[in-house]
């Protein structure tokens, strides 16, 4: 069984970067809520306790049942999970006289300990808390104190148990990265073998076995974690992977045949469907956002199934969910967060199709199905594309879609895409696009005055789409933009830039 650092989550924002970082480490690690911890097998060598937006003293606080860890695996605190410790086994924890967040520098490190060494005496760390440890029990030892801050780290006598206060998975923590690796190598012990390639071995073994002679059945989108996930099924199956990949007119200029060209050579076994005239007459008459993303969706389910249909015995539908969709995160407030845009919150195929489901990139952050996309040779331009929405350049025609906008904004996008990939901006955009303005504005070209469109552009920076920052591209590039679009397509007089962050804005206009 693959060997793995267990996380228990009670809830921190930093809870998923802890399994990143430690993963980085070329170490598996799985996170599960703390109040549903999975068995303890011999697999799992050490265990970490996450941060929370809970107070220790607080009644309802998270209180797990360490009975089956504590001095008998390596066990690591962060934050909360360090104050728990502390407090429950005789410490006291007070509210800090100023809350600390953001960064602090450690007085005081013992450069011996086997979590702490080869950390320097002034490390930076990052703090996020509202609770001090003021006491500990006799057998804890304090290995790092901030300024502010006496226990900012000890270990307890006799076990591999240690907790710190600050977050050594934040990149601000300028040496957490050496406590992690000490923690999951020198003290649980890991060998640091789970790589890109041995995921792909692993994996491909594996679904061979699960699906045997089955076929499966899975929706490719031009997007990088479809593709990931066909190419591990391609390379587990080969031509019993039957790939779809649907036309909905709503792409970018030339996407559909480029994209299909590509998944021919990696020697997928694909069908492209047209099916654009399906989506038009669908949408035809519907400018509501939420009634459009329906419409494209359903048109979408009617196609895939029709296809689907084609495919004598199908088991199993492959799908690229990513382990950020995943994991069981636990709410501070209990409750679903409301719904801002639907797609949040629709996924899948309807019930009665019957099919099984196969997501061989289920346990993979994003930056990780990229990794394994490049161990197995999959071209930089999928790797490397930005995320672009499923209801495509429909969601970026404000109002009712027609052929004839969709062209538009094809040319209008396809320009200012182009221009960031000749000008090398490309990769230092997380996601780009253009979008088509229901406003007529007046213009002058040559003699003549113009009534036409206005677009916007948008390009912004983020991780995971949750935040984003509108990107500061240069002066220069926009203003070459805005006169290649204006002179290039026809129906478009005035070129903006969107310069919202999100929140208060979504990335998407619609
Ligand atoms: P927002 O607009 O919510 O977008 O800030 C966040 C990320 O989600 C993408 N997005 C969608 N993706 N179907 C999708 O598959 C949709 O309906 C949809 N709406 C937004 C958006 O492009 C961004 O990456």
């Amino acid at each position: 069984m693959q060997e793995m650092i267990l996380i228990l989550d009670f809830g921190s924002q930093y809870t998923q970067l802890i399994g990143r970082r430690v993963r980085e480490l070329n170490v598996y690690s799985e996170i599960h809520p703390w109040d549903k911890c999975p068995e303890i097998t011999p697999n799992i060598k050490g265990v970490i306790l996450s941060g929370s937006p809970f107070s220790v003293r607080d009644e309802k606080s998270p209180k797990p049942n360490l009975e089956e860890i504590k001095g008998k695996l390596p066990l690591l605190g962060v934050c909360f999970g360090a104050q728990f410790m502390a407090q429950n086994f005789g410490g006291e924890v007070m509210p800090s006289k100023i809350r600390e967040y953001g960064r602090a520098h450690l007085s005081y490190v013992d450069k011996e300990n086997i979590l702490t060494r080869g950390m320097s005496d002034d490390s930076q760390v990052w703090m996020s808390h509202g609770d001090t440890i003021k006491t500990v029990p006799s057998n804890y030892n304090i290995i790092a104190s901030t300024h502010d801050v006496e226990v900012a780290g000890y270990e307890i006598e006799g076990e591999t148990t240690f907790g710190i206060q600050f977050h050594p998975e934040v990149y601000h923590s300028t040496e957490g990265l050496t406590l992690l690796r000490n923690f999951v190598v020198d003290i649980c012990g890991c060998s640091q073998s789970w790589t890109p390639t041995s995921f792909v071995e692993e994996t491909v073994a594996e679904l061979q076995t699960k699906l045997g002679n089955d076929k499966v059945i899975l929706g490719l989108s031009g997007g990088v974690d479809s593709s990931v996930a066909a190419m591990l099924l391609h390379k587990a199956i080969g031509s019993n992977l039957h790939c779809i990949f649907v036309n909905n007119g709503l792409l970018r200029k030339n996407e559909f045949d480029s994209v299909l060209d590509s998944y021919k050579h990696l020697g997928l076994n694909v069908k492209g469907v047209d099916a654009s005239q399906q989506f038009y007459s669908a949408l035809s008459g519907l400018s509501d956002p939420e009634a459009k993303r329906k419409a494209i969706g359903k048109v979408f389910i009617d196609v895939f199934e029709e296809e689907s249909g084609k495919v004598e015995d199908a088991k199993w539908l492959g799908q690229g969910t990513i382990y950020p969709d995943v994991i069981e995160s636990v709410s501070a407030t209990g409750g679903p967060s409301a719904t801002i845009k639907s797609h949040h919150n629709v996924g899948g195929l309807p019930d009665y199709m019957k099919l099984e489901l196969v997501e061989p990139l289920r346990l993979l952050f994003k930056d990780e199905v990229r990794r394994v996309g490049k161990a197995m040779e999959l071209p930089q331009d999928i790797l490397g594309r930005h995320p672009f929405p499923g209801p495509g350049l429909g969601i970026r025609i404000l109002g009712e879609v027609t052929a004839e906008k969709v062209r538009i904004l094809q040319e209008v996008d396809h320009i200012f895409i182009q221009g960031l990939k000749d000008e090398g901006l490309y990769d230092e955009v997380w996601q780009a696009g253009a979008i088509l303005l229901p406003v007529q504005s007046v213009g002058v070209m040559g003699d003549e005055r113009t009534y036409e469109n206005a677009v916007a552009l948008r390009a912004v920076s983020s991780t995971d789409g949750m935040t984003a920052d509108w990107v500061h591209l240069p002066y220069e590039f926009l203003a070459r933009t805005s006169n290649k679009i204006i002179n290039g397509v026809k129906g478009i007089n005035r070129v903006t830039y969107d310069i919202s962050s999100k929140p208060p804005a979504t990335i998407e206009w619609e």
